[in-house]
């Protein structure tokens, strides 16, 4: 792909909005030139609950990126996530020929197999108002031989893909657009968010060995299995940090600020491991007495929420899964997985070897120190996979009709994406 070509990922968090902006080298590689950060209002739990509040939040962190960056913002990839997202994975078929010869396989019949998919999903009751965002092929079948992973070029009779579908709800993902709309730019594509963030904290190696990665945000708590290269499960649970935050505000009598600066310096996910008698002082709200605390009475709310979202995550895994195939194993990221003690308490309820994921810096140049943080490990995998999906833009995109209601909203993008690279 050609050089000097902006590409701008817009994480819009529950918490936080992040806008990187960031260009391409001689090299393909990516070179950041402006971040821009802001508190998110008008958002919660992944969805927009006032257009006019997100999309103020979304313009101050685009201006902040863009003065940085000293240019403007432009083919734009947004993050989705929130309990109206849906995945499955489904089956495609098709015949490649009547002859008697078998047939080479070229791209227009894997993208034919791949539309066979997500027609028969479209067609299921219940995913009328879900609109496709990530068709992902795991594997393929020629005449009964299984697990090829390009099929290209192969000779066959006919044709299978096990393809992992996501699909979001269509309004929801209107009003995303329309929030950056309302700042006069237009989103080019929109990921899910845990598929975005693997691309920041999963190695390929772990991709191949079977891994998961769960990030712990404000509102979402986004989950998404790999195994063999390929995505076999992503789903989303509708609480993250900030319900910790509430808890403690609740159970301390704390004005909310308070409880999230008591939980970021003093929380812990394992209460065991704090003596009963330690106390802290606890603010009153709104001028009311201050009062002391026991610091393992905090620790008990934190963790009591803490299980809640990872026995959940763990629950939604093992009814789609067999865990006993995840060898490289858990990985929490976003900003919630930094709660002292949380990949120990993840290891326990998973009986797996964890680890916090911080995104990888290294294939970006430039100013990155800021995102070496895992709060920003969707923003970061935003800008690795649309760079990763221009890059094998020719792969990807297929002649597609404007009005096709299979159509997702990638495809469309992207092949409008064209005109401005
Ligand atoms: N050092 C820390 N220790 C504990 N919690 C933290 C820390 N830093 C951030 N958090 C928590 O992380 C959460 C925000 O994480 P993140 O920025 O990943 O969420 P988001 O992307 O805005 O939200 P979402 O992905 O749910 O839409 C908040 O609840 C915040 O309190
Ligand atoms: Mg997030």
């Amino acid at each position: 792909m050609k050089s000097n070509q902006v590409i701008t990922a817009i994480d819009i968090g529950t918490t936080k909005i992040c806008v990187i902006i960031a260009v391409t080298t001689p090299e393909n590689t990516l070179e950041v030139k402006g971040i821009g950060t802001t508190k998110s209002e008008g958002l919660s739990n992944g969805i927009v609950i006032d257009i006019v509040k997100a999309s103020k939040s979304i313009s101050d962190a685009i201006d902040e990126a863009e003065i940085m960056a000293d240019r403007t913002a432009k083919n734009i990839f947004v993050g989705i996530a929130g309990e109206h997202v849906k995945s499955q994975n489904t089956l495609g078929r098709i015949s490649l020929t009547s002859a008697s010869e078998p047939c080479e396989i070229t791209q227009d019949h894997i993208d034919n197999v791949i539309n066979n998919a997500k027609n028969n999903i479209k067609i299921q009751q219940g995913n009328e108002r879900l609109d496709i965002i990530h068709a992902i092929p795991q594997y393929y079948d020629i005449d009964g031989q299984t697990g090829i992973m390009n099929p290209l070029n192969m000779s066959g009779f006919n044709l299978s893909a096990y393809v992992h579908i996501v699909m979001a709800d269509i309004n929801t993902i209107r009003n995303i657009t329309k929030c950056v709309e309302l700042c006069n730019y237009k989103v080019r594509d929109i990921f899910l968010e845990p598929i975005a963030s693997s691309f920041a904290v999963l190695n390929e190696v772990e991709k191949k060995l079977g891994a998961i990665i769960i990030d712990i945000g404000g509102g979402t708590t986004d989950i998404a299995v790999f195994y063999k290269d390929s995505i076999r499960f992503s789903g989303v649970l509708p609480m993250g940090g900030t319900n910790v935050t509430q808890d403690l505000s609740i159970g301390l009598h704390a004005a909310p600020q308070n409880a999230e600066e008591i939980k970021i310096t003093v929380g812990n996910c394992i209460a065991s491991t704090i003596p009963q008698d330690k106390l802290i002082e606890v603010e009153g709200i709104a001028g009311r007495e201050s009062k002391q605390k026991k610091l393992r009475y905090i620790s008990e709310i934190i963790e009591a929420r803490m299980r809640e979202i990872l026995e959940g995550t763990y629950q939604m895994l093992n009814d789609h899964h067999n865990l006993k195939m995840i060898t490289a194993g858990l990985t929490l990221t976003g900003g919630a997985s930094l709660l002292k003690n949380c990949e120990f308490l993840a290891e326990e309820i998973y009986n797996m070897s964890t680890k916090i994921g911080y995104p990888y810096l290294d294939r970006l140049s430039g100013p990155t120190e800021r995102l070496a943080n895992p709060k920003f490990a969707t923003s970061v995998g935003i800008l690795y996979h649309a760079h990763s999906l221009i890059s094998d833009r020719n792969d990807l995109i297929s002649p597609v009709k404007y009005k096709d209601p299979f159509i997702s909203i990638f495809k469309r993008l992207i092949a409008n994406f064209k005109e401005y690279i």
